[in-house]
Parts: structure tokens; C-alpha cells; sequence
């Protein structure tokens, strides 16, 4: 019998933050706070979802996590190997580990590319293989996703969106990549074919052990896909820990609007909606305390007073002053929830 090894997670991200100084109105000069201090674990073969509306720095992330953009400060290590110090060839090496797949299937495809040379591209510049062997690495990763063999020499615009993402991904595999960054992959597809391409996201998972960063505004997306799921709202953490756990008991109060968002099939995952007050606060001029404290039906005092660090609660990690009384309302003919405005949910997004 063999001992069981102590797996390094394939992605690390320690504390990062991604700070950009802007010039504001009339010339004022801030910094958004587009991460502002995550930390996430990933390990191979699984899936970690980020969640939160649109401008709660995701897609930084995902540039940090790809290394296209350095972090402010924080550490993160690919494959255990930390990436701020790694010579250029070292950085040649991770940038290989770390695929990206783009949200819009039709800009990330170079219009004058076929399929076969999109595929082909990455073998190419990276000097694998001969012509011969590149094209039966294509076509057999063709297969895999679901490409028939006579698109071989398509153009993109002769593609649908399903399809044009299907070649994305097929793209991002083609090195075998520790893990592919997916943001927002489905969130421009038809709802029928958003499905089609999670199911494919899952198969391929399964065949190349990769992990997924999985980027979505919509935590319904992330339900059947994600392992883990980290909701962030203003660049910050706020919930973070299994999916089941999240989706069953939300624990933050953010988190409880995203889902109540969301339209769920099961009676017992039927989440009160609530009400959602307000704007997202302008990211130059975050509330000081609790970022959510503007927006948030449960805020008292102390949340406009001191920050909410993210701390454990239950199996998850939870950034809420009064996120234990919350749990507790989420608890089943334990309801209803916050007193006052009862008006329907407006979708964040
Ligand atoms: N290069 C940049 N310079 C200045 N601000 C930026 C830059 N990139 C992103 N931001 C700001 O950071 C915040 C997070 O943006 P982003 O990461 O795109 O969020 P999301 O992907 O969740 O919509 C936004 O307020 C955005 O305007
Ligand atoms: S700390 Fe207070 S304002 Fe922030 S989410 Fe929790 S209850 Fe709401
Ligand atoms: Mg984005």
C-alpha cells in the first residue's frame, strides 16, 4: 500500500491585492481597490468558483491568477512555486500551467485563424511536434470537445458562439495546462447552450485533471460546476467554503442576494429574496468599514464602525459582524428574515 501524498495545491493566491491609481473627477487623483486582499487555495482537478456583480474585480483577478498583471502585494504560487521572483523563462514555464478562457467567443479568436491552426497555434510557438503530429493533436482534441473532424479548416465567423467557445477551450487545453482561468465562459451563450458547455467544462475536467478558476456573476452557473465558491464583493472576500455549504445556509447577507437571485428548483434551497438597496458605492470611495454596509438590510453600527475580517464559521469562511444570527434565520421554518422593505428582487448584474 502506498502512502498517501501530500498534494501541492496547483494555484495559491496569498492575501493579493491588485491596487490601481486613477485620476478621478476634475483631475482628483484615488486608487481603486480592484482585489483587495484574497486568498484562495486551488487544487488539480478541481473547481473553484468567484462570484460577485459586475466591477467586484473578478476579471483582475483573473489577470493576476494568468500572471498578464503583477499584484500590488501578496504572494502567488503556481505549482508551489512562487511566481514574483521567477526569471523570464521561469515565467515562459508558468504562463504555460495557467490557460485562459475569455468570456466573448467571438473577440478571442483571431478572425483569419482556422480551427486546425488556432489549435495548432500554441504547439507551434512552443515547438512541439512537427506539421504532422500538431494537425493529429488538434484533431484529436477536436473530438474531445465535440468538433467534427470536416471544421478542421473553418474560419471563425462560421462558428456559433457554443461552438466558438468549445474551440476556446479545446485552445486552452491544447499544452495541458494545470489549470484553465474561465471568466465568464457561458455568461454570453444562450441559456440552452450555457449547459451544453458546462457539461463539456465537467467531461474535460475529468480527462486532463485540470482545475478550473471559474469566474461568474451568476452564482446559478456555478452550482453544478464548482467545488468551492468565493463570493466577492468591492475586490473583497466576503463568503468563502464548499458549495453545498453555501448554497444551502448562506451566511453572508450578500451572498443570501445573490441567491435569492437566483431561481432554484428545490423547495428546501428556496431562499427568501431580499430587498437590495442602492447602487454599488463607487469603487474610488468604498465604505470604510463594511464595504456592504450601504446596501445591506442587516447593517447596526458596528459594521459602519469596524471592518468584518473573514473568519470561520461552520465550515466556511465568512467576513459579516452578525453573520451567526443570519445563519440561524437560514435555517429551515426558522424564517422570515430582515424586517422592513419587502419589494421584489431587482437581479444585481
Ligand atoms: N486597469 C485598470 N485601471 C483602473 N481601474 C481598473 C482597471 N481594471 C479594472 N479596474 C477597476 O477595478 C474594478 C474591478 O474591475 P473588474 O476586475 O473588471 O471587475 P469584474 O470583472 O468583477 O466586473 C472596477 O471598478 C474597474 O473599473
Ligand atoms: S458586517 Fe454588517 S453591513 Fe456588513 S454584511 Fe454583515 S451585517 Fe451587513
Ligand atoms: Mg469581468
Amino acid at each position: 500500500m502506498t502512502a498517501p501524498v501530500l498534494a501541492v495545491p496547483v494555484m495559491e493566491a496569498r492575501d493579493i491585492r491588485r491596487h490601481y491609481a486613477v485620476g478621478g473627477m476634475f483631475g482628483r487623483r484615488g486608487t481603486v481597490k480592484a482585489v483587495d486582499g484574497v486568498t484562495l487555495t486551488l487544487n488539480a482537478g478541481e473547481t473553484l468558483a468567484v462570484v460577485g456583480e459586475s466591477g467586484c474585480g473578478k476579471s483582475t483577478l483573473a489577470r493576476v491568477a494568468t500572471l498578464m498583471e503583477p499584484p500590488s502585494s501578496g504572494e502567488l504560487l503556481i505549482d508551489g512555486r512562487p511566481t514574483a521572483d521567477a526569471t523570464a523563462a521561469e515565467r515562459r514555464q508558468l504562463r504555460l500551467a495557467v490557460q485562459m478562457v475569455f468570456q466573448n467567443p467571438y473577440g478571442s479568436l483571431n478572425p483569419r485563424k482556422t480551427l486546425g491552426a488556432t489549435l495548432e497555434e500554441p504547439l507551434a510557438i512552443n515547438g512541439r511536434g512537427d506539421r504532422r503530429a500538431r494537425e493529429r493533436a488538434a484533431r484529436a482534441m477536436m473530438d474531445r470537445v465535440g468538433l467534427r473532424q470536416e471544421h478542421y479548416g473553418r474560419y471563425p465567423h462560421m462558428f456559433s458562439g457554443g461552438q466558438r467557445q468549445r474551440i476556446a477551450i479545446a485552445r486552452a487545453l491544447m499544452l495541458n495546462p494545470r489549470v484553465v482561468i474561465a471568466d465568464e465562459p457561458v455568461s454570453a451563450l444562450d441559456v440552452s447552450i450555457q449547459a451544453q458547455v458546462l457539461n463539456l467544462l465537467m467531461d474535460l475536467q475529468d480527462e486532463f485533471r485540470v482545475a478550473y478558476l471559474f469566474i461568474s456573476h451568476d452564482l446559478s452557473v456555478v452550482r453544478h460546476i464548482a467545488r468551492d465558491v468565493l463570493v466577492m464583493y468591492l475586490g473583497r472576500p466576503v463568503e468563502h467554503g464548499p458549495k453545498e455549504a453555501i448554497f444551502a445556509r448562506p451566511r453572508h447577507p450578500y451572498t443570501r442576494i445573490l441567491l435569492s437571485a437566483t431561481p432554484s428548483v428545490d423547495p428546501r434551497h428556496r431562499h427568501q429574496a431580499l430587498p437590495v438597496k442602492g447602487e454599488l458605492p463607487s469603487p474610488l470611495n468604498p465604505p470604510l468599514a463594511c464595504a456592504f454596509e450601504t446596501r445591506c438590510p442587516y447593517a447596526t453600527e458596528i459594521c459602519r464602525r469596524e471592518r468584518p475580517e473573514l473568519r470561520p464559521l461552520e465550515g466556511v469562511r465568512v467576513a459579516c459582524h452578525h453573520a451567526e444570527e443570519i445563519a440561524e434565520e437560514e435555517r429551515p421554518g426558522l424564517r422570515p428574515g430582515p424586517a422592513g422593505d419587502r419589494r421584489p428582487q431587482a437581479p444585481l448584474t
